[in-house]
C-alpha cells in the first residue's frame, strides 16, 4: 500500500473521506464536499441521526458531477478529546472499510473539526500509521488466487495543511510499523519453516539496517555452561541458538538497555507433553523474541540515538529419545542448579541463561524480558494487558506509561519471598515450577533468581496478547507483534535523551 502526503485539495476521482465531530458534523472540508453532493451530506446527517458520536459514519455513492466516486465522512467524537490513540484506530478502521469494500485508491483529508486538541499533520501521520498497521496479511503460503478484497487497497493519499511534516512525522512511525510486521512474519510462519537455525538466518536481515548481529551455536553455549537452555533443545532434531542484536545510536555513559526474549519455535510441552487440541497455537511460543527482533529493527530504521541490545534463546522444544525428563536437574551459565519437574515449563530455563548472558558479557542498566511464559496469565489478564513483573518501580512506571500511549497496556503484578518459596528443590537449588497456585509469579520469581545483583528488571508475560482471534483496529487477527509499539516508545521515552 503507499501512502502520499498532499495538501488539502477535493479528488477528482476514487473514494473521499472526510472527518467531522460532535458540534462540528459540518467541518470545513465535509461542507465543500457537501456543496458538489447537492447536499446530500447534511440529508444523510439528518436521514441518519447522525450525532457526531465518535465512530459514526455517512458513507455515500455519489453521482457523476462530483468528480469522486464515494463519499465518506467519519466522526472523530468530541474533537477535544481526539488523540493520538484515536487517530491510529480511525486508521486502522477506515483501512478495513476501505480495503474490505475492494477499493483501490482513496483520499483522506485528514484536517481535524475545529477545537481539535491534536494538530492535523499529527492526526494525519498517525491516521497513516494505524492505516499501515492494520494493513498486515500474511498470504504467502496461499497458492489460488481466490484474492482477499482486504489486500486490494492499493494507493492512499492523505490531505494535510502541513504535508511535508506529517510525511517527516509518518516516516519514523513507518519503521516502527515495520518492525511490528517484521515481529508478525516471525509469528505467523509455520513451525516446519521457522526452527531456531532459520530464525537465527531472519536476524542476521538485520545487519541490513545497521545492527550488530552475533548468532552463537549449541556447541558456543555449551562452552559458556549454557546448561538449562541446552536441555530443552537436546530432543529437538533442531539444534538452538542465541541470538544477540545490538543497535547502538549513540556511546554509551551508561549501559545499553537489554531486551531479552523467549524463542520456543515450537513447544509440544516436551515429554510432560501437552495435549493435541490447539498444540498449533504454540507455533507463536517465540512471541517475545520476535518483539525484540521487531523492536531492533524499528530503533535501527528510524535511527534512534539509544544504545539497545536484544538478546534471544531460540529452542524447539520436542519429546524424544534424547528429550529432557522430568526429575533431571541442570545447571544453568549462572552456576544454579533446577530440577526439571515438568519439561513444559521451558520458557523460564531459557531465559534463565539467556537473562544471564546478557547482563554478565553487556552490563546492562535495565533488563526487560518478554515471554510467552505461563497460561496462568491468560487467566489473569486475558488478552487485554501484559502482565508485567519488577523489581524497581521507575522501571515499571516507565513502561506502564509508555503502554498507556501505545495502547499496548501492560498491568504489574506482585512478586515476594511467599511466592518464591514455592520453588523449592530437596535435591537442586530450585525447581522449575511451583505448584498450581500463582503460576505467573512463581514463573517470575523464577527469571528474577536470574537477575545479576539489583539490575533493574522487568519481566513481561504476553501468552494472553502475543496473538489474537478477534480483529483489532491496528490488529489483524493472528499474530500482534505486541511489545514492538511499547518497546519502542519506552526507548524514545528513556534512552534517546
Ligand atoms: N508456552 C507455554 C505458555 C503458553 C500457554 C503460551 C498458552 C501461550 C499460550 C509455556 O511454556 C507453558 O507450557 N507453561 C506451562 C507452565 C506449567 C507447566 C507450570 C503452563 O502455563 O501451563
Ligand atoms: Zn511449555
Ligand atoms: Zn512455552
Amino acid at each position: 500500500m503507499r501512502i502520499t502526503f498532499t495538501n488539502p485539495s477535493i479528488p477528482k476521482s476514487g473514494t473521499y473521506v472526510t472527518l467531522i465531530g460532535d458540534g462540528q458534523l459540518m467541518s470545513v472540508p465535509a461542507s465543500s464536499a457537501n456543496l458538489l453532493l447537492d447536499s446530500a451530506l447534511t440529508r444523510g446527517l439528518t436521514a441518519f441521526g447522525v450525532k457526531g458520536k465518535k465512530g459514526e459514519v455517512i458513507d455515500i455513492p455519489t453521482g457523476k458531477g462530483a468528480g469522486f466516486e464515494r463519499f465518506i465522512a467519519i466522526s472523530v467524537g468530541n474533537p477535544q478529546n481526539f488523540n493520538v490513540l484515536d487517530a491510529q484506530n480511525l486508521g486502522g478502521e477506515l483501512y478495513a472499510r476501505l480495503a474490505g469494500s475492494g477499493l483501490k485508491q482513496a483520499t483522506i483529508n485528514c484536517m481535524a473539526p475545529s477545537g481539535a486538541s491534536v494538530e492535523d499533520e499529527v492526526i494525519a501521520a498517525e491516521i497513516a500509521y494505524g492505516m499501515k498497521l492494520a494493513s498486515y496479511r500474511f498470504t504467502k503460503y496461499q497458492t489460488s488466487n481466490s484474492e482477499d478484497p482486504i489486500t486490494v487497497l492499493s494507493s492512499v493519499n492523505i490531505q494535510t495543511k502541513n504535508a511535508k511534516e506529517a510525511r517527516q512525522r509518518f516516516a519514523a512511525k513507518n519503521k516502527v510499523a515495520e518492525g511490528v510486521h517484521i515481529a508478525r512474519d516471525l509469528l505467523e510462519e509455520p513451525p516446519n519453516v521457522l526452527y531456531p537455525e532459520s530464525f537465527a538466518d531472519r536476524c542476521l536481515q538485520l545487519r541490513e539496517l545497521g545492527v550488530e548481529v552475533q548468532v552463537l551455536t549449541d556447541k558456543h553455549m555449551a562452552k559458556l555452561g549454557m546448561g538449562a537452555l541446552l536441555g530443552v533443545a537436546q530432543g529437538s532434531a533442531k539444534p538452538a541458538r542465541l541470538v544477540i542484536m545490538r543497535w547502538r545510536g549513540r556511546k554509551g555513559e551508561k549501559g545499553p538497555l537489554a531486551l531479552v526474549g523467549k524463542g520456543v519455535t515450537f513447544d509440544t510441552g516436551g515429554i510432560s507433553i501437552k495435549p493435541a487440541g490447539g498444540m498449533e497455537d504454540m507455533k507463536y511460543d517465540m512471541g517475545g523474541a520476535a518483539a525484540v527482533v521487531g523492536t531492533m529493527a524499528a530503533i535501527a530504521g528510524r535511527k534512534a540515538k539509544a544504545d539497545v541490545v536484544g538478546v534471544i534463546g531460540l529452542v524447539e522444544n520436542m519429546p524424544s529419545a534424547n528429550a529432557q525428563r522430568p526429575g533431571d536437574i541442570v545447571k544453568t551459565m549462572s552456576g544454579q542448579t533446577v530440577e526439571v519437574i515438568n519439561t513444559d515449563a521451558e520458557g523460564r530455563l531459557v531465559l534463565a541463561d539467556a537473562m544471564w548472558h546478557a547482563q554478565k558479557k553487556f552490563k546492562p542498566s535495565a533488563v526487560i524480558d518478554l515471554a510467552t511464559l505461563t497460561g496462568a496469565i491468560i487467566i489473569s489478564l486475558g488478552g487485554v494487558h501484559a502482565g508485567m513483573f519488577s523489581n524497581n518501580d521507575d522501571l515499571a512506571e516507565k513502561i506502564d506509561a509508555a503502554g498507556k500511549s501505545t495502547g499496548e497496556t501492560v498491568w504489574r503484578m506482585p512478586l515476594g519471598r511467599a511466592y518464591d518459596k514455592q520453588l523449592a528443590s530437596r535435591v537442586a537449588d530450585m525447581k522449575n515450577v511451583g505448584g498450581r497456585e500463582a503460576g505467573s509469579i512463581t514463573a517470575a520469581q523464577f527469571i528474577q533468581r536470574f537477575v545479576v545483583d539489583e539490575t533493574p528488571w522487568a519481566h513481561l508475560d504476553i501468552a494472553g496478547v502475543a496473538w489474537t482471534t478477534q480483529s483489532k483496529p491496528t490488529s489483524p487477527k493472528g499474530g500482534v507483534g505486541f511489545g514492538v509499539r511499547l518497546l519502542d516508545q519506552f526507548i524514545a521515552n528513556n534512552f534517546e535523551k
